[in-house]
Parts: C-alpha cells; structure tokens; sequence
C-alpha cells in the first residue's frame, strides 16, 4: 500500500467512515490485482467478513443495519450538484452524442407521439480519469436531476448475501422519482463471475440489472461506467440504449486542458504551456490536472528553484539521460518552443556555445 493510500485509510478511520473505508479499500483491491494479486486476494476476503457493520451498498458515511430499516428510501449519497464543477473537455463526436441525449429529452413528448423513447440507459467506456464520473455528474445538472453514485466494487466486496436485494431497494427507489442513477464500475459483476463460490449471488445481480435497464422509465437517466467494456456481459451491455466512447485527450484537448487547469496562473506558466503539452502525450485529464497543480504549487512555494526544478516533473528520466540526449533536448527547447538558450541551458546542465554550435549543425 502506498503511504499516501495509508493516510487515506487511516483518515477515514478515524472519522469512523467505516463504509468509506471498505469503499476504498475496494479501490486499492481493483488497483491492485495486477500489480500484486495475492496482497489483492487477501484484503478481498478481509472484506468480505464482517459485512453486518456496514450493509449500505452506497456511498455514504456510517449508516447502521437500523438505520437502513428504519428509512423508507434506502439511505443515498446524494452528490449536491456543485455549480462550479467546469464542464468536461470532450472530444466532438461525444459532444454530439451527448448533446443528442439533452435534445431527445427535451423532445421526449414530439418522440413519443411517434412511437419513440429517449434514450434512458446509456454506458460509459473508457480509461480511468478522462471524464466519466464528470459527464455523469455534468448530465445530471443539465437535466436539472439529482445524481445518485452506486459503485458496484463496493457492492461485490462487501455484502454478498445481501447484494441482491439491497441493489433492488436502491434500483426500485432511483425508479421511483427522477434522477440520474450512476452504476460505477459496472464490470465488477462480470468481472468476477469466473469465482464459482459466489455464481448463484451474481447471477441473480445480473439478472436483476438484465431487467432494469431495457425498462428503466424514460423521465430517468441510467448511467453505466467500465473501464473493461471487454469484461462486461454482452446480454447487460447489448441492453443500454447507448454506448459512449471516452478517449485520452486530444494534442488539441491536452493544450485546452492544462490552459484551463492552469486557471489564474496562466500567465506566469504562458511560456511552459506547449512544452507541457508536449510532455503529457498520452496522458488522462486528470493526470494532466495533477501535474498542472504540482507545478502550480511549486511555483507558488519555491519561485527561485522553480526553473531548476520543473524540469524533473515534466521529464522523470532526465537523471539518466546521456549528454547527446541532453544536448539534442536543449535544441528541441530552443527549436521548437522557443526556449531561450540560457533557460534550456541551464535546467539541462549544458553550455549555451554547445545550444548554439548544435543548433547551426541543423539549420545548415
Ligand atoms: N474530460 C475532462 N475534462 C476536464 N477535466 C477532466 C476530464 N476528465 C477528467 N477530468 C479531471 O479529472 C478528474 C477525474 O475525472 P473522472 O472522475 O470523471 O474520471 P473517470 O473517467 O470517471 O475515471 P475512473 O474510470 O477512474 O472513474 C475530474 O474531476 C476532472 O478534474
Ligand atoms: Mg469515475
């Protein structure tokens, strides 16, 4: 476990958010199978015990089995829609996409007239941190709909022998008014039907999910997400009237990206921004956004060191490379993002003569 994963859980602990705790251990198990499997086996079962204390399958902190009686709406977290939340970078084909979904709403009546429906099941594919979480929580502002969050890791690792019919209250209750319903994590149900002990449970989830989504009532948003669309069920996938593609940025959505993330210290960076565009090829939104606040803040803190410093965080390998590699990425630098030489000099430990004698090598 890294510390920093240590201090999360210690932290939840301590405020006594056991649900939240077993939430994100659920995480650090998924995070984990491929890096360390037997560390991931073994803190599954340790989750699986004891599910009596914790028996919400919903984000929310410490809810107690009376708690879950006593109310007649299974007990939600409810995520308050956070008008400064920035609306998601997209690519224009999901644009679209997502702009046909507003539009089929607001013509549901013109639609139905014609024996036609809005979409109201749609899943959401696509790696981690480009916006899924986002869109959905984006969606249900736009509809004016309260967005409710079920991760099914949690509903898997914790609460076998209720799962089934905790994930019906839930689904009966988000079906009973309008809101957008977000299943996170889809592909935990398919994921684990290989692990014989727990079929007959997760047949009857699928089976129940099988049911809802083909049905879910128009008036409603049912919002799936994976980041294994190959682990997920035909027969649950083939059932969502809709399946949007989510991408790693853009060139163009990077630049777009780290101007916005950059916020009110673009100028000071203005000169950094194509360089760290460049350096974040192939990266998610919010890789990117994590770099962009690291040097942000280093900025902010350390305003002398910066320029010796930045270059670690854009460049991890620059330890390690050889001096040729150095001198050819000083006349990158110069070349291409219009470093001046002593800048690019400086931060890559070469001569401004060696800058300059290169430089002529190429032009000539
Ligand atoms: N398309 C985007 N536009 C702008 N910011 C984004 C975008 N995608 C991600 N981010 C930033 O990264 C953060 C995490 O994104 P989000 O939770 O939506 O990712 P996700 O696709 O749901 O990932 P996961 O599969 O891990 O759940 C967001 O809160 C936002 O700050
Ligand atoms: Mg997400």
């Amino acid at each position: 476990m890294q510390s920093n994963d240590m201090l999360e859980v210690a932290r939840l602990a301590l405020e006594g958010k056991t649900s939240d705790v077993r939430l994100f251990l659920a995480k650090l198990v998924r995070k984990a199978r491929k890096e360390d499997p037997e560390y991931a086996t073994k803190l599954e079962e340790l989750l699986k015990t004891d599910p009596s204390r914790s028996n919400s399958v919903l984000r929310r902190s410490q809810p107690t089995p009376e708690d879950f009686q006593q109310r007649k709406e299974p007990p939600f977290f409810r995520i308050a829609h956070d008008k400064t939340e920035s609306v998601p970078l997209l690519d224009s084909a999901l644009e679209t996409q997502l702009q046909q979904i507003l539009m089929e709403r607001k013509h549901a009546d013109e639609l139905e007239g014609k024996g036609l429906k809005p979409a109201s099941s749609i899943i959401f594919q696509g790696p981690p941190g480009v916006g899924k979480t986002m869109t959905a929580n984006w969606l249900s502002q736009q509809l004016g709909l309260p967005l409710y969050v079920l991760d099914l890791t949690a509903v898997m690792s914790s609460l076998l022998g209720r799962t089934g019919s905790n994930l019906r209250t839930v689904l009966d209750y988000a079906k009973s008014h309008p809101c957008v319903l977000f299943l996170d994590e889809i592909d935990a149900i398919a994921k684990k039907r290989s692990d014989e002990s727990d079929v007959g449970e997760l047949k009857r989830l699928v089976n129940i999910l099988l049911q809802e989504i083909e049905n879910w009532p128009h008036q409603g948003l049912l919002i799936a997400a994976t980041n294994h669309p190959e682990l997920v069920d035909p027969a649950l996938w083939r059932r969502f009237d809709l399946d949007v593609t989510f991408q790693l940025p853009s060139e163009g959505n990077i630049k777009k990206a780290i101007v916005e993330f950059l916020g009110p210290d673009l100028d000071q960076f203005s000169h950094l921004v194509d360089l760290l565009a460049d350096s974040q090829k192939g990266e998610s939104y919010s890789n990117i956004k994590r770099t962009v606040s690291r040097l942000r803040k280093l900025k902010l803190i350390n305003p002398e060191e910066f320029d010796s410093v930045y270059f670690k965080y854009l460049i991890p390998n620059l330890e390690t490379l050889s001096r040729q590699e150095k001198i050819s990425l000083a006349v990158k630098l110069v070349s291409e993002f219009s470093f001046p030489k002593q800048r690019a000099a400086k931060a890559l430990g070469v001569s401004r003569d060696t800058i300059r004698k290169k430089l002529d090598e190429v032009n000539t």
